[in-house]
């Protein structure tokens, strides 16, 4: 019986003739109401029952529509199989504008079609057949009207298949396949299927199908039901180790783009020594040189360097799985879109436009120009640059061929605010990188560097230099009541230094910046300390100290002290912060992902908003933006040590387990365990609005992933037996962050705690962490002067060169700008942040709602999770708007202060200094 009926299936997998599918009105297989579905399918038992003729089965479809279905006749009166109508509808997106090699291919493809080579389906059953004990399928069946939709328009197209199965016995599909035998890939969205008793089934694909020419196999999407490894049924448990192990690769050979292979390398292609020995750059990632791996792409090697992947020089992009890319055609509408063609079109044009007597700002009005009437290009690239950068067909329309900067947020309501100490002192909890301020604990500061190399670690900060700003407090008594804070950039910046100052226009101290905590609840900076290091090893370190200023000379020594200080902080916060701390960190953890876990697992589907285009943009960064004498070389004060910097930061400080937000906050000692405050914390600083917002986001992340995890996990041996879960964490830690393997700080993946630890540390930097350190790049480091990435020189100092400290009497406004970014590196700076600070029109934010909510899983209880989840984060969006309005929080209220608005949630389109996105896309 069980052969027979597997023999008809296969028997009737093409797709009959229509006229042997005769339609009635009501044929279409509208299960969408569970209702109705169920009402037709007890029809159709009736209508089986019905049947009189041994030989034929009716199979029921609706009540006006019956299908006769020819079965061969057996010498035995056995019940034959009742066969019914199933109809897959697969949403198809094609490309917005098709080139001249677009369409014929697609016409070939058509015309393919029409003479059999389509793109066929198959769907899998979640059980096994019990006689034959093998895997139920329903047979191919072809995707029809391929060549007569050809001319539909339209972002998208829905295409039918229809199956015969005896769905009873078939039982729930729990996976299709889809092979495609065109010429061309196609993106699949997602693929309904109706007609089971289950109710319509949904499969959300959102992937690239290659053709069988470029990839043998079919591919193989399963439905939306979550299942743990150990629940999956078996129908489909040996799918669910295929498709891993074909992600995961055999680890050889150069990857194609239409590959969609998840493996891991170290970051040996920043460099380029076959076009230069200067370009030369160290591998990160190995024992020397400790740092997370990236997605591998195994290029050949370079030239002159065996152990250096060759480079993918623009305009050709580096492999990403190809799930990973933009649709080439889209790519204006995406941030990393438009970041690429900043990058490879209006670079070069600032470049050729800004000749070398104009390296210097000739005074302040200069900068404003660039908002006002925009820095003019050469003849001839304006027009080839406004063909390709939407930003700049913007900027031509409004001011007749000028590149025009937008003004910057942090120039909006107080042109001067930049000026001021408070400001300073302000953006160290309210700024673009508000995570380093730290509790001052010992005083002086002491360096841990090494005093053979570094000479003596004591700071030459003394309490006569601080005294006189502490309200009449002692030092200690002001570091007992913890009203001292310090940024710290010494350790960090001091063996590096003699490479950096080594190089023309680029100079740098180790900084110490040391504030006091208002009783208004603001800081101020009372002492700056700008360290040299010492000329001989084990030397004594050359040290400057500053104190706020009582006349002019000191007002400019203070003015560049502070500039030496945001130069060291915007150096801080792009290289470690920022890319290593979330786009770098991310990278393993997504590979392991893709790798270790089913598209079915719980888990895998907790993280896949929170993965989105990551990769993508981080293979793009590769390739331009911290690679040898990329953006980042050329704009930050340490050039070509600055990856260096931030792999130095990983070996040395780098902990998941102190990544999130609460356990990061107690580490820089500005917060204390407290279980009587909201979130179990009390801030030092109590008006501190990155952490203020931030735990109210951190909070409402780790509820939701709480009763996310509760559904799957209720107890410790869930977590500790499912092998899926425990290899995407072992191999991110042994293989992604392979360096750092055997530290002992590594938690223990054991309990639902434990998981939920994890995943909110993840979420929290994919989404609000990212998004506090990415979007107000522009808005509040726009305006070089008050925030300059780059410093071009020292101090200017009698002893050491008297000539140029008569240039800085005589002219400080001049030194000051000299000190700062060139013109070219400022407006190429400002060109790319602008782009880093963009929200695409695609975005997606933390916590809103999914347009198909059933979509992503089919777990009710996950999906009313999640809808609290929402309504949580609106709450938050609420209370942050409220905060911005409190005059009591001087931190983000009061005369031209900029509100805190960069981890409210939502945000429209643009460079909008707010919202968080779900993943790290730019
Ligand atoms: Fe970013």
């Amino acid at each position: 019986m069980a052969t027979s009926r597997a023999e008809i299936m296969r028997s009737s997998l093409l797709p009959a003739p229509r006229s042997a599918f005769p339609r009635s009105r009501s044929v279409a297989i509208g299960f969408s109401v569970p209702g109705v579905l169920n009402r037709n399918h007890r029809q159709h038992q009736r209508m089986r029952r019905r049947s009189s003729n041994p030989g034929v089965v009716v199979a029921a479809i609706s009540e006006e529509a019956a299908v006769k279905v020819a079965v061969e006749k057996k010498a035995a009166p056995a019940p034959a199989p009742a066969k019914t109508k199933a109809r897959a509808a697969l949403t198809v997106r094609r490309k917005s504008k098709e080139d001249f090699k677009d369409t014929i291919a697609g016409h070939l493809d058509a015309l393919a079609d029409m003479i059999g080579r389509n793109i066929v389906l198959e769907l899998i059953s979640t059980d096994v057949d019990p006689k034959m004990k093998r895997v139920m399928r329903s047979g191919e069946v072809a995707v029809r009207d391929w060549c007569e939709k050809r001319g539909v328009k339209g972002e998208h197209v829905v295409y039918t298949a229809e199956f015969m199965v005896d769905v009873a016995a078939f039982g729930e599909p729990g996976a299709i396949t889809v092979a495609n035998r065109h010429q061309r890939e196609f993106f699949l969205e997602s693929i309904v299927v109706e007609g089971f008793p289950c109710g319509p089934i949904h499969f959300s694909c959102n992937s690239w199908v290659q053709s069988t020419k470029d990839l043998s196999s079919k591919r193989v999407f399963f439905t939306n039901k979550p299942y743990l490894p150990s629940e999956t049924p078996p129908g489909i448990r040996e799918l669910r180790q295929k498709e891993l192990k074909d992600l995961r690769g055999d680890g050889k050979g150069i990857r194609k783009s239409s590959d969609r292979i998840y493996d891991y390398a170290t970051y040996n292609d920043l460099g380029n020594p076959d076009k230069g020995f200067e370009l030369a750059r160290p591998t990160l990632g190995g024992e020397k040189i400790p740092y997370p791996r990236r997605c591998r792409t195994g290029r050949p090697p370079m030239d002159t360097h065996m152990l250096a992947e060759s480079r993918i020089e623009k305009p050709h992009p580096i492999y990403v799985p190809r799930d990973e890319a933009f649709e080439e055609l889209k790519q204006g509408a995406f941030s990393a879109g438009r970041l690429r063609a900043v990058l490879h079109s209006l670079i070069p044009s600032l470049i050729a436009s800004i000749s070398a007597d104009t390296q210097d700002f000739q005074g302040f009005h200069h900068i404003d120009n660039l908002y006002k009437e925009g820095l003019k290009l050469k003849l001839g690239l304006q027009e080839h640059l406004f063909k390709k950068i939407p930003l700049v067909q913007k900027i031509q329309e409004s001011s007749e061929g000028m590149l025009r900067y937008d003004t910057p947020k942090i120039l909006s309501k107080d042109k001067f605010a930049w000026l001021r100490d408070d400001e300073f002192a302000r953006q160290t909890v309210a700024g673009i990188n508000p995570v380093n301020i730290e509790r001052l604990k010992v005083f002086p500061p002491v360096s841990k560097l090494d005093p053979a190399v570094y000479g003596p670690p004591e700071s030459a900060i003394t309490e006569a230099h601080i005294a006189g700003h502490l309200n009449g407090l002692t030092v200690q008594q002001a570091m007992d009541e913890a009203k001292l804070f310090i940024l710290d950039y010494h350790d960090s910046y001091l063996p590096f230094l003699d490479r950096i100052n080594a190089i023309d226009g680029r100079k740098a101290y180790g900084t110490r910046t040391i504030f006091y905590l208002n009783p208004l609840g603001t800081l101020k900076p009372v002492v700056i300390e700008l360290t040299l290091p010492p000329v001989q090893p084990g030397g004594p370190r050359t040290s400057m100290v500053l104190t706020p200023p009582c006349d002019a000379t000191t007002h400019w020594l203070w003015m560049l002290g502070k500039a030496h200080v945001c130069s060291n902080d915007a150096g801080i916060h792009q290289l470690v912060n920022h890319w290593l701390r979330t786009h770098a960190n991310m990278e393993p953890f997504i590979l392991a992902a893709h790798r270790q876990m089913s598209t079915m697992h719980p888990v895998f589907k907790l993280l896949h908003p929170h993965m989105r285009y990551t990769l993508e943009i981080n293979a793009l960064a590769r390739q331009s933006l911290i690679n040898a004498e990329g953006v980042i070389e050329s704009c930050f004060t340490p050039g070509p040590v600055c990856m260096e910097i931030s792999a130095s930061y990983y070996r040395t400080h780098w902990r998941l387990d102190q990544e999130g937000l609460p356990a990061d906050l107690i580490r820089r000692g500005v917060a204390e365990e407290d279980p009587t405050q909201p979130h179990g914390l009390k801030l030092l600083i109590e008006d501190y609005p990155y952490a203020n917002d931030g735990m109210l986001l951190w909070s409402t992340i780790r509820s939701w992933v709480e009763s996310y995890v509760g559904l799957y996990y209720p107890d410790a041996a869930r977590v500790r037996s499912d092998p899926e879960l425990q290899a995407w964490y072992h191999e991110s830690v042994h293989v992604g962050h392979a360096d750092l393997r055997s530290a002992p700080w590594w938690s223990p993946l054991s309990t639902p705690d434990d998981l939920v630890a994890l995943l909110t540390t993840l979420i929290w930097l994919a989404s609000a962490q990212h998004a506090a350190l990415n979007f107000g790049q522009y808005p509040l480091g726009g305006y070089v002067p008050s925030r300059p990435p780059l410093m071009r020189r020292l101090l200017p100092d009698p002893a050491r060169d008297p000539v140029e400290y008569e240039t800085f009497l005589a002219n400080p406004h001049r030194f000051f700008l000299a000190a700062m970014p060139g013109v070219l590196e400022a407006t190429k700076f400002m060109a790319v942040v602008d782009t880093l600070s963009t929200h695409s029109p695609d975005e997606e934010y933390l916590g809103e709602e999914r347009q198909q909510a059933a979509a992503w899983t089919s777990d009710a209880a996950a999906q009313v999770a999640f809808k609290k989840f929402s309504a949580e984060v609106r709450r938050a969006e609420k209370e942050i708007e409220r905060r911005n309005a409190d005059p009591a929080r001087s931190n983000r209220c009061g005369a031209g202060v900029l509100p805190y608005e960069l981890l409210a949630p939502s945000s429209p389109p643009g460079v909008t200094c707010r919202g968080v996105p779900n993943s790290i896309s730019i």
